[in-house]
């Protein structure tokens, strides 16, 4: 697969630039409310979630420590494979920590399960999920996001950071992707 030309392959912009930064603007200020006694780590979801991380981050005025983990389930199809690998751990202990999970989208919710599951099981104080988008019409309700950006419904989305057979991250806005560009 090789691809020219990003733009031509988008059906439709969903979120502009503008208004992903007005909402993720307010994502932060909540955050900062809410942990700016805490220190809290903040967990960027690699590498989807990677703009939206950095973004958040400077959104949020109190002091963080800044962390990384890289877990696949996609490989280069747009359908969950249902496993899900821990490609690169957390560098921090979080036992005893609040920690703060940021994942770009849940479509089947099973990435964030296991996720959630996996940092649980070393007794963190506390622990959220925030997640730019939601497909709440693929997952069962009782396991979405603490905090989320927007829903969307069930469509193949691209950009800022989400990716098709990692092509498309580095658009800048969110886009739908032409259903005969991964069918
Ligand atoms: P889940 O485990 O089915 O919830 O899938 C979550 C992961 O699948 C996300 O972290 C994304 O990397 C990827 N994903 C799900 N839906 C989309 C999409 O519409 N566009 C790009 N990536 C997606
Ligand atoms: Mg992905």
């Amino acid at each position: 697969m090789k691809i020219t030309n990003e733009k031509n392959d988008i059906k439709q912009v969903l979120f502009t630039e503008k208004k992903i930064s007005a909402r993720v603007e307010e994502i932060g200020a909540q955050i900062t409310e809410e942990y700016k006694d805490k220190a809290p780590i903040v967990a960027c979801i690699l590498k989807g979630a990677s703009f939206f991380y950095t973004d958040l981050c400077r959104q949020i005025k109190c002091p963080i420590h800044m962390d990384f983990i890289s877990v696949s389930s996609y490989g280069a199809d747009s359908q969950s494979s249902g496993v899900v690998k821990l490609v690169k751990d957390l560098d921090n202990n979080i036992t005893g920590r609040d920690v703060i999970i940021v994942e770009d989208i849940i479509d089947s919710g099973l990435t964030l399960k296991y996720l959630k599951e996996l940092l649980m099981s070393r007794k963190p104080r506390s622990i959220i999920t925030v997640c730019l988008l939601d497909k709440v019409d693929c997952h069962p309700a009782e396991i979405g996001a603490d905090i989320k950006g927007f829903d969307i419904g069930d469509q193949f989305v691209v950009g800022y950071g989400l990716d098709y057979a990692d092509y498309y991250r580095n658009l800048p806005y969110i886009g739908e992707l032409k259903p005969e560009c991964y069918q």
